[in-house]
């Protein structure tokens, strides 16, 4: 079975977050299903090598006002179909924001082009190749069902997937026409979103299936508190809704053959993880003396993420003799709150703004816990990173954190079965007590070390996953050969 999977990031290439994470990994585990993958993403500069390599294999003298071609090839044992038009993708530093930190002015158009040429790709553009099923990923791919949708001849069935509700892609009406799209799918029950048009809504309107990234995320999508204005559209689509829990690519992160790592580990020679324990202390300034668990923060600082909490409950994490590292970026309020709590708590608290993806690595690798008090969580991938590191996740109980980590309750530390601690509801005191239950639990050292290893051998790869996602293009493509 052939797919074209359509994205806006692509790890190792381009990443903002967890989308690239999924998207880099996922149609290499499909491949030994005999699912076959091409990826089609923007050729913006983080690509330039891979570009450059690559045989043009389609072009247009005029996509959204200027020229533009395709180029194929092969890296990272990715199939890559890149979308080659400097006047949308040649451009520095965050590939959704200018320098002033806003959103390119000109999104709608640079993704709506993504999505018109995954759609003639799909309709058989390229020679030799058509893909049997296409996969759209989030508002940047949104328009793929809806171009394809409106066109007036057979075209492959279409899953889309929702990484983030919270981004929905939505702008000015007037582009309807510039962007090439039928006034006819501008209804309430098409892509209109109070007014304006909705890329992501578009998507969830017109694909085949949709799914999203864990199976607590697609229940919680259909209330109002997470559906973000879409529940409505969604509990109509109910039967088309699936939640497929991520996964990771155990190859890239693996304690035992991480080069970011000083000393690799394992679960049966988990000693050497002091070694990275101290290299974070060291790289964060924190005390080496300090009785309590490292916790460590690898995240976008956005309300989402629920970090302001931390900040409220810093106070006690410190009292309890723990240290904390933090590396993430974003909201500049979060940003001077983390550098503020860093120069109150020197040697307990310590942070590093910016995007450092070997560090995060480290991190993984030297801390005890791992702190994700996310508001809503579609996956997360930093707690099954820090599964499979033995840095023990500490998570509010929402979307994919509830399905993938088992809290150490006094039920769960009977049967031997906790990997982590979840809280709930998503408040500081929570919070608080969730601190205070991990400190404890990091004071019984041989509790502790079973439940690293309990973390450790919990499955993170994608095998369950990938033949759930097969399963879905195999559903779409034969109710399609059904109606035809
Ligand atoms: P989201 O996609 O909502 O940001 P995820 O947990 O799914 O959340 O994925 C985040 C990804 O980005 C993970 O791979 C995480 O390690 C990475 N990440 C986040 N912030 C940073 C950072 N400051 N430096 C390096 N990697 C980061
Ligand atoms: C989104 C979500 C995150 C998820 C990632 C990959 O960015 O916020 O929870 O893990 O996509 O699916």
């Amino acid at each position: 079975m052939n797919v074209l999977c359509v994205a806006s990031e692509c790890a190792p290439f381009v990443k903002t977050g967890g989308l690239a994470d999924v998207v880099g990994a996922l149609p290499k585990a499909l491949a030994p299903l005999e699912v076959s993958t091409r990826v089609l993403l923007p050729a913006y500069p983080a690509l330039a090598e891979q570009a450059a390599q690559g045989t043009e294999v389609w072009r247009a003298d005029n996509l959204q006002g200027g020229s533009a071609r395709l180029l194929a090839c092969e890296a990272d044992g990715l199939d890559l179909l890149l979308l080659d038009a400097p006047h949308l993708y040649d451009r520095p530093g965050n590939i959704y924001l200018g320098a002033d930190g806003q959103d390119w002015p000109d999104n709608a158009q640079r993704y709506a082009a993504l999505s018109l040429v995954a759609a003639e790709v799909a309709m058989g553009a390229l020679d030799g190749w058509q893909p049997d099923v296409v996969h759209a990923h989030d508002w940047q791919a949104g328009l793929v069902p809806a171009y394809l949708h409106q066109a007036d001849q057979p075209t492959p069935p279409c899953v889309m997937t929702i990484h983030n509700i919270a981004f929905q892609g939505l702008f000015d009406a007037a582009l309807m026409t510039s962007l090439g799209l039928s006034s006819a799918l501008y209804t309430s029950e098409g892509m209109e979103y109070f007014g304006r048009i909705g890329f992501l809504k578009a998507g969830l309107a017109f694909a085949d299936k949709i799914t999203t990234v864990s199976p607590t995320y697609a229940r919680e999508l259909l209330q109002p508190e997470f559906g973000m204005g879409l529940e409505g559209l969604l509990r109509a689509r109910q039967s088309d809704v699936t939640g497929i829990l991520n996964g990771i690519d155990v190859d890239a992160w693996d304690p035992e053959q991480d080069s970011a790592l000083p000393a690799p580990y394992s679960v049966k020679r988990l000693k050497p993880k002091a070694q990275s324990r101290a290299a974070v202390l060291k790289r964060f300034g924190l005390s080496e003396e300090a009785s309590g668990p490292l916790f460590c923060v690898i995240s976008r600082l956005t309300t989402q993420k629920g970090l302001d909490l931390l900040l409220e409950v810093l106070p006690t994490l410190v009292a309890r003799g723990a240290t904390l590292a933090v590396l993430g970026s974003g909201d500049k309020t979060l940003e001077a709150g983390f550098v503020g709590a860093a120069h109150a708590y020197p040697g307990s608290v310590g942070v590093i703004i910016g995007y450092d993806e070997p560090l995060s690595h480290l991190m993984q690798g030297g801390s005890d816990a791992i702190l994700v008090p996310s508001r809503f969580e579609p996956c997360g991938l930093t707690q099954l990173y820090g599964l499979r590191y033995g840095t023990v996740p500490v998570v509010a109980r929402t979307g994919g954190l509830a399905d993938t980590v088992i809290d150490a309750n006094e039920a769960a530390r009977a049967a031997k079965c906790g990997t982590g601690v979840q809280f709930a509801p998503v408040t500081a005191a929570a919070l608080e007590q969730a601190i205070h239950r991990t400190c404890d639990l990091y004071a019984q050292p041989a509790d502790w070390a079973g439940m690293m290893r309990r973390a450790m051998r919990h499955p993170v790869g994608w095998d369950t996953s990938a033949a759930a996602y097969k399963d879905i293009y195999a559903g779409v493509l034969s109710a399609d050969r059904e109606r035809s």
